[in-house]
């Protein structure tokens, strides 16, 4: 009966894009291109290319196909799985209520930005100290990120059909028509500086994606796969709740596999776009010094980039700063609806009812996260070496241990535990063909775990 009434997505291709909607998000356009811009380019994007197609493939299939399975969210759906492993949904469900508080600070600052390019005043946020002065200040970071919160609190409330996928199927070909315009005008820039030496996009494009082995050693190269790994993390949002929840709405007749192919090649072509976007115009303007800008590139670098561009640089600002927002938006939907769903199956609460409970408790956490740069300001150096405020934190308990931690956990109760069968029939219960089957197998009985505890070790400061 509970399983006849559960929402669900009207077809493959609502899933698939309310999945890539979800992975699209501020980890391909903030992140992604920082993170290849630091790590050289073209080797860090071979390299993510290969753990999504292998570790990324086997942990995506594995979180819908256990979502579709259990028809339950990701609180309840391990307890279904295996009443002895119940607890590992509490922090299944745990993990998106911590990331998405500062999900909605980080999509309010971009609020903040399309709103000043679309009232043309965009030159601003190129001014020293902006980005700095902004977020430090006590109410504005808060009511943007209120406004943001609001938008996807009334996305997640209209439910799965009419909210999520409608939403989705709305905006993601919007973003991707705005992230090819952006990424085809940032090839064709061209700037010559105060010494004469003329950068084009096209050189800025080779850097992104010609693997540089210039001065690489074992530690940098482990570096590079250490940050490829949690991107891919953060990007296809594993190990957030999401895929189980999303992989609960999934229709029994819909190819799993099919569908995990498509997101696939969905979230890592935004990401690489995003970095075709970035990084060409970062090199043009500011040189290969200004690649390594770090997670300022967006709000910082950025900016700058835009002003230089002259006559169309507000426009493009304002385009980009839009199809951040959308990207944004969709994804803390996605993370909100992780979270719903749990308090709906364990509470048997309305959905109305539990988003305005989540709403609640995000408002708060988030108002927090804000006066983390105010109010409650502190700097403390995490084991990974990285200085941090209460949003860094928040985000380093959440990917970089917690994350991988399930992670581990889900490995091995499906790899040893119950046996990959268990994932293997259920995406292959329509007569699919499973091709990369013995890949999956080996993957997640043997190097997706042994590769998410190195990357938990590094995190945690012991390598
Ligand atoms: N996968 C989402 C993102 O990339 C959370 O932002």
């Amino acid at each position: 009966m509970e399983e006849k009434n559960r929402n669900s997505f009207t077809g493959s291709i609502g899933f698939v894009l309310a999945a890539a909607a979800s992975a699209v998000g501020l980890g391909n356009i903030w992140r992604f291109p920082y993170l290849a811009a630091r790590d050289g380019g073209g080797l860090f994007l071979v390299i993510y290319l290969a753990l999504a197609l292998t570790f990324g493939f086997a942990l995506l299939t594995t979180e819908v196909a256990i979502g579709r399975k259990t028809k339950q969210s990701p609180l309840t759906a391990y307890g279904k799985l295996s009443e002895k492993w119940k607890s590992l949904g509490l922090f299944s469900c745990f993990i998106p209520m911590l990331i998405l508080p500062y999900y909605c600070v980080i999509g309010g600052w971009v609020v903040k930005y399309f709103l000043a390019y679309l009232t043309l005043s965009g030159e601003e946020t190129a001014v020293d100290g902006y980005f700095g002065d902004f977020i430090s200040g006590t109410f504005p970071p808060m009511l943007t990120a209120v406004v943001f919160l609001l938008v996807t609190m009334a996305i997640v409330i209209g439910g799965v059909e009419k909210g999520i996928e409608k939403f989705s199927k709305i905006l993601m070909p919007i973003l991707v028509i705005l992230v090819v315009i952006i990424a085809v005008f940032s090839l064709t820039l061209s700037y010559t500086d105060k010494n004469g030496v003329v950068r084009t996009g096209i050189e800025g494009f080779k850097i992104l994606v010609v693997p540089d082995l210039t001065g690489i050693t074992v530690k940098s190269f482990f570096t590079i796969m250490m940050d490829a790994m949690g991107q891919l993390f953060y990007s296809l949002s594993i190990s957030m709740g999401i895929m189980i929840a999303y992989g609960s709405y999934m229709r029994d007749d819909t190819d799993l596999i099919g569908a995990i192919g498509q997101i696939e090649i969905f979230d890592t072509g935004i990401a690489f776009l995003a970095g075709v976007m970035v990084i060409p115009a970062v090199y043009v303007f500011m040189g290969r010094d200004g690649m390594q800008a770090g997670p300022g590139l967006m709000f910082v670098s950025l900016p700058r980039v835009f002003q230089d561009m002259g006559q169309f640089g507000g426009l493009i600002g304002c385009l980009f700063f839009a199809m951040v927002l959308f990207a944004a938006i969709t994804s803390s939907v996605s993370i909100l609806e992780a979270i719903v769903s749990s308090f709906i199956d364990r509470f048997h609460l309305s959905r109305r009812t539990a988003t305005l409970t989540v709403g609640a408790i995000t408002f708060v956490l988030a108002v927090i996260v804000c006066l983390g740069y105010n109010k409650l300001y502190f700097n403390i150096v995490l084991p990974n070496g990285a200085d941090a405020q209460i949003l860094d934190i928040m985000d380093y308990v959440s990917n970089n241990l917690l994350m991988p931690a399930v992670s581990i956990a889900t490995c091995i109760l499906v790899g040893w535990v119950l046996k990959p069968d268990i994932i293997i029939d259920e995406v292959t219960k329509n007569g699919e063909k499973f091709l990369r089957k013995k890949m999956y197998i080996v993957m997640v009985k043997y190097v997706a775990p042994i590769l998410l505890f190195i990357l938990l070790l590094e995190a945690a400061g012991i390598l």
